[in-house]
């Protein structure tokens, strides 16, 4: 299997979640654009089954515009459930988050019954960017690998809005085999649980079919469809040096170098799963 487990952590986080709950009138979900069915948790969507919730689709400057479109329409007719995209470090995203969550709960509201809000998502989605964003700070460096423990946060958004960081790490879970691909590749869990040339693998076989001329045109490939998947990974080596001597491709390299240019928006705006591909897979693992 592709990723790590954490029952010790899942255990605490889903004690201190549910302790919580009957003091918050509804629940912020932040998802990867890139891949919101993946990024979701499973563990948070049980707990809070009750709760009005505002799932936000973060990273959206690297998602493919489309396919956001999309997703955004897919939550929003789920029960009780209000949707937005955003770059998490875009200057002023309260006003919309606030808005959106006064619309959930539109018997909250003034100082005698103030609206209290919990934020939650799995490593590396931008928690830490949004609150820093809603506080008007610059980003500060957290760390390198998801994961990285930080403090409790409770933020007043407006005199009668408060906001509640989650109690605990929510770790992502595996509800499909190809969300631990997508998760891998977007960097949601730690490289030390995952390997770059299997991810790799996996993600230039998800991203050819929807973004052949992307790949084509970033790696100068004349016939994209004559390449297996290693043939396009060896391809990616060999056009940004991924060289051992004696030239053959260093695939080690050449994986990283793929993964790389996938996070950093290098392929374009892309976005591994539509909300059928995904409602597909989990059909599918669910009737294995
Ligand atoms: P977390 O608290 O949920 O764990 O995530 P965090 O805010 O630390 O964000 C994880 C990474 O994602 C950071 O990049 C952050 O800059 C980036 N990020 C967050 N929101 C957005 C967004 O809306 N769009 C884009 N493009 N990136 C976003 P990093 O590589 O870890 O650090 P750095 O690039 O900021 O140095």
């Amino acid at each position: 299997s592709l990723i790590q487990w954490f029952p010790g952590h899942m255990h605490s986080t889903r004690k201190a979640i549910a302790e919580r709950l009957p003091e918050i009138d509804a629940v912020i979900e932040l998802l990867d654009a890139r891949l919101p069915g993946s990024s979701a948790n499973p563990l948070l969507a049980e707990l809070t089954a009750a709760k009005p919730k505002l799932k936000i689709l973060n990273k959206q400057d690297l998602a493919d515009p489309a396919l956001t479109t999309l997703w955004l329409d897919h939550l929003r007719a789920q029960a009780q459930t209000q949707a937005l995209a955003l770059d998490a470090g875009e200057a002023a995203p309260a006003q919309k988050l606030i808005a959106a969550c006064r619309a959930l709960v539109p018997g909250r509201g003034g100082m005698v019954k103030p609206v209290r809000v919990m934020i939650c998502g799995i490593p590396n989605v931008g928690k830490s960017t949004l609150i820093n964003s809603l506080l008007g700070k610059r980003s500060a460096k957290t760390g390198d690998e998801p994961g990285i423990t930080k403090t409790e946060q409770r933020l007043a958004l407006a005199s009668d809005f408060i906001l509640f960081d989650t109690p605990g790490m929510l770790w992502p879970r595996l509800v499909v085999p190809e969300g631990g691909e997508h998760l891998a590749a977007s960097g949601g869990i730690g490289r030390n649980a995952y390997d770059d040339v299997e991810v790799a693998l996996a993600l230039l076989a998800r991203v050819r079919p929807r973004y052949a001329d992307r790949l084509a045109a970033r790696y100068k490939l004349a016939d994209l469809a004559a390449d297996s998947d290693e043939g396009l990974l060896s391809a990616v080596g060999r056009q940004r040096g991924g060289l051992l001597p004696g030239g053959r491709v260093n695939m080690q390299k050449a994986a990283e170098m793929a993964i790389h240019d996938f996070r950093s928006g290098a392929w374009g705006r892309i976005t591994l799963e539509t909300p059928d591909e995904f409602g597909q897979w989990r059909a599918a693992a669910e009737a294995a």
